[in-house]
């Protein structure tokens, strides 16, 4: 029974988990050992141990099942302190390369594993189809065939290749394809909403990736939040259990999302036979879990789950756990790779992440080739993101929703300026930081870093994409820059395509940056020309989202009628292009209600 359940490491002790036999636990968004943000590589590890030892304790007759502990690192091994992060998936869309993909998770895989912990809740496969969804920077594209493509690479890059020697080894961990199925296409990009695909559409859409994921061999699947057809995936057998599991031939263990079970008709967070049933093997139950137990055993006990399902649960999770090696490896602390700090953020994880933002800018403008600058000039550094880690990172970073982080809590990060500065000072330039604009001396150029401020699912869910509604000093910023006769540089950072026509009327050159993470240098690396005013990097980033031309385009994406983007999928130019871009788009918003964004923040999430 135990098995079945995964606790998170604030409500359960692992004297609990021992005496209930307790098969997993998590740690939630912003949940670290000792509740503490700056936990250490041996706080982490010392509590794996704790845990693992508690499961292996065969005292009184017990019987020894390693449990096992699963993290969301999904852009590096992001609940640590020190760790690389990497840019969010919406980024790596953009870069249009599966072997940087692969390399990532392959990164990604040791450094979770650095802290004792052989499970991630990544790669999320959703393929976003309203960029109003404030998971929407968590997919790498609107399109099946790139999140496809990804799925394979970064599973492999995960957990290595079945049939290797590699497989799940040392330095490998388990991955999740998540949230099967249609988390992307909810009506209007409502975060735990409802896909009203038909089955065609659900498959050809949002279940291709699942093809890939399980055919790289992907062990684990989390099952989503949202509903298919109103009904709601925690409590859906025709699509957990005859499809998944049967047609698809899917034979890891589905685990349920944080309380998703408690969310299905006639269950709470600590009793659901339901979710069971339709095919959830482990059930996240991160606080209920006492309940849980008891409720679940009454109701094997009862019949109302059937034993056979448990058995499949069992088998399926036993089955992961000693494809994981687990049985094998030993206290986390004694593993390979575990404590090993100087991996976590090593210098080679940041080279590689660097390149990987490098990869994923997309240039939408460059009129009169502005760019690349040189670096022997004076440049002001402006705007709300210029010098701020965390507004770099987005959600999921240190923080569930990515807020109440500063620079001090990202050692051997860079900011943007940071980046920019070291660029340009050490070529005899001048980088000034100044967010609001303020300048005593008129600057060569300005380079306006500017976007959304942190936030993850539920909370990020907007009314429309009209950037300018929620931050209208930004604008404001780029005029004043403007009219001061400024060549201006704009670097928008935000986890998704935004309604951006002033600005761009406001900016000689525009840059996608979309959630880059903790390595600022790799845009450095690209707005600047080398030391000997050559190209020193090329724009590489092509967009995986088609960008609105207008205020209304939410659910714009390729392949669907009317198909009028402003910047279509695929774009994004090279310093090669000479291609101008209209410095007089339209910036009429026509209705009123979309001069304000008045969605309140955490709409929603669910209680
Ligand atoms: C999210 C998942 C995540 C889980 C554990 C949920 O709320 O939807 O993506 O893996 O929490 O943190
Ligand atoms: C947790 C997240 C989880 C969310 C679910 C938060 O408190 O930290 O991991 O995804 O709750 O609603």
């Amino acid at each position: 029974m135990g098995q079945l359940i995964q606790a998170e490491i604030q409500y359960i002790t692992p004297a609990e988990a021992r005496d209930y036999h307790i098969g997993s636990i998590l740690n939630g968004g912003g949940s670290f050992p000792g509740k503490n943000k700056h936990a250490s590589v041996d706080d982490w590890v010392a509590l794996a141990d704790a845990f693992y030892e508690a499961s292996m304790d065969t005292s009184g007759d017990r019987l020894a099942i390693p449990i096992i502990w699963g993290t969301d690192s999904v852009h590096g091994v992001n609940n640590v302190f020190g760790a690389t992060i990497f840019p969010h998936n919406i980024g790596l869309g953009a870069t249009r390369n599966p072997e940087l993909i692969r390399k990532i998770g392959a990164v990604t895989a040791l450094e979770t594993a650095v802290i004792g912990i052989p499970w991630t809740f990544a790669p999320t496969l959703a393929v976003v189809r309203d960029d109003r969804w404030g998971r929407a920077y968590e997919g790498y594209s609107e399109d099946p065939a790139i999140v496809m493509a990804y799925a394979a690479e970064m599973v492999s890059g995960l957990q290595g290749v079945p049939g290797t020697d590699g497989f799940l080894h040392d330095s490998k961990v388990l991955a999740t394809a998540k949230h099967f199925l249609g988390d992307g296409g909810t009506v209007g990009g409502v975060d735990q909403g409802d896909n009203v695909a038909d089955d065609s559409e659900l498959f050809e859409i949002h279940g291709q990736p699942y093809v890939a994921a399980i055919a790289a061999g992907v062990r684990t699947i989390m099952v989503s939040y949202s509903s298919s057809r109103g009904r709601k995936m925690h409590g859906n057998p025709y699509l957990l259990t005859d499809i998944l599991k049967g047609r698809m031939g899917f034979d890891g263990f589905l685990v349920g999302d944080y309380n998703g079970h408690g969310q299905l008709p006639g269950c709470s967070n600590a009793s659901c036979a339901a979710a069971i049933n339709a095919g959830i093997d482990m059930i996240m139950v991160p606080e209920a879990w006492k309940e849980f137990y008891a409720n679940t055993l009454a109701q094997i006990e009862g019949g109302e789950i059937p034993m056979s399902r448990v058995d499949d649960a069992l088998r399926r999770i036993l089955r992961v756990k000693f494809e994981a090696r687990l049985f094998e490896a030993g206290r986390p602390s004694s593993r390979r790779y575990a404590g090993r700090t100087a991996l976590l953020g090593s210098a080679e994880s940041r080279a590689l992440a660097r390149q990987a933002v490098r990869e994923s800018l997309v240039l939408l403008k460059n009129n009169d080739a502005i760019l690349p600058l040189a670096r022997k000039q004076t440049v002001l550094v402006a705007g709300n993101s210029a010098n701020d880690i965390a507004r770099q990172s987005g959600g999921w970073t240190l923080t569930w929703q990515g807020t109440d982080n500063e620079n001090a809590d990202f050692p051997g990060a860079q900011s943007v300026f940071g980046a920019i500065e070291e660029i340009v000072s050490t070529a005899g330039g001048v980088a000034t930081l100044s967010v609001d604009g303020e300048f005593a001396q008129k600057p060569d150029v300005a380079i306006v870093v500017w976007g959304e401020p942190p936030y993850a699912e539920c909370f990020g869910d907007r009314k429309h994409l009209n950037y300018d509604a929620n931050d209208p000093a930004s604008l404001a910023l780029l005029k004043k820059l403007k009219s001061a006769g400024i060549p201006v540089v704009s670097v928008l950072l935000s986890g998704r395509p935004l309604w951006v026509n002033p600005h761009l009327n406001q900016s000689d050159a525009f840059v996608a940056g979309w959630l880059p993470g903790s390595e600022g240098a790799g845009i450095a690396d690209v707005l600047f020309e080398s030391v000997t005013n050559e190209i020193n990097y090329d724009f590489k980033g092509k967009l995986s989202f088609s960008w609105p031309r207008t205020v209304h385009q939410n659910a714009l994406n390729v392949g669907s009628e009317p198909y009028d983007p402003l910047f279509a999928y695929g774009y994004g130019l090279t310093y090669g292009d000479v291609t101008q871009v209209s410095n007089d788009l339209p910036v009429d918003i026509g209705d009123a209600i979309f001069a304000h964004d008045t969605t309140p923040m955490g709409d929603s999430c669910a209680d």
